[in-house]
């Protein structure tokens, strides 16, 4: 069984006040419960140091800081953006990319999304890369057509098998997302279903088989662990919910259990 992972996407929430409150609580709890689930933590870039510091060490070593973007650019001239190397510089391991939220309010195209997701894969880090269809493509059945054409473009620029074993790719229905309205477990299923089975015709078996396939949209406590039962589903990518530590938590503990 692929390990699981649980992925917290606070986005343009927190401040030092806030997050401090979130990692007490978050450490309060008995950690080592969990340590058979990659839990990734990705806040704002002001407050990656924040969190190395007081989040990560050995006794945690399943936890994770990521980001919710990076530059495509290595360094220079690119005025308020954010490169790979400096990120790493506070421990980075993963990166949110192609969010339907920077799709859509930032303009990132499939093409963009699949060269960042390649840059990523070549410096070492996991990128994670985000697929999901609208509710009118979805109403007009194009969901498998997008899912399809979203990963191919990421396939299609990363040539070398090597790097994708560190690929993580993340189901978020664009309908789903801050909602309320989270895909029903047969819904996701079979949209990952489709994800494994493209990954397996383009990819030897055993690296398709490893690539994990994580949900998002509206993970709460109470349907965690359906979803994450399903045979294709390996965890989440958390919105809303990972702001308040213990649902964070709950939903961790969720991961942890699945059959
Ligand atoms: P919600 O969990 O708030 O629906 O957000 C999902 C998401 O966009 C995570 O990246």
């Amino acid at each position: 069984m692929r390990r699981s992972l649980v992925v917290a996407n606070w986005k343009m929430h927190g401040s030092l006040n806030d997050n401090n409150h979130w990692i007490k609580n978050f450490k309060s709890s008995d950690l080592k419960q969990l340590t058979n689930t990659d839990i990734v933590i990705c806040p704002s870039y002001p407050y990656l140091a924040q969190l190395q510091q007081s989040l990560l060490g050995q006794q945690n070593s399943h936890i994770f800081l990521g980001t919710q973007d990076v530059s495509s650019f290595a360094n220079g001239a690119y005025t308020g953006q954010v490169s790979l190397s400096m990120i790493k510089d506070f421990s980075v391991n993963y990166v949110i990319l192609g969010h339907s939220e920077r799709r859509a309010l930032c303009f990132e195209d499939d093409k963009l999304v699949a060269d960042k997701a390649k840059a990523v894969m070549a410096g070492g880090l996991n990128p994670i890369v985000c697929l999901g269809e609208t509710l009118e493509e979805r109403e007009t059945n194009k969901t498998h057509q997008v899912i399809k054409r979203q990963l191919q473009a990421v396939l299609d620029s990363v040539k070398s098998e090597d790097n994708l074993s560190n690929l993580v790719i993340a189901y978020e229905p664009v309908w789903a997302i801050g909602t309320g309205l989270n895909a029903t477990a047969e819904q996701a299923q079979e949209v990952h279903r489709t994800i494994r089975e493209q990954l397996t015709s383009v990819l030897s078996a055993e690296l398709a088989a490893n690539i994990r396939v994580i949900y998002g949209g509206s993970v709460k406590p109470n349907n965690a662990q359906e979803l994450f039962n399903q045979p294709d589903i390996d965890g989440g990518l958390i919105g809303g919910a990972s702001l308040d530590a213990g649902l964070f938590l709950e939903i961790c503990t969720a991961a942890t259990g699945r059959k």
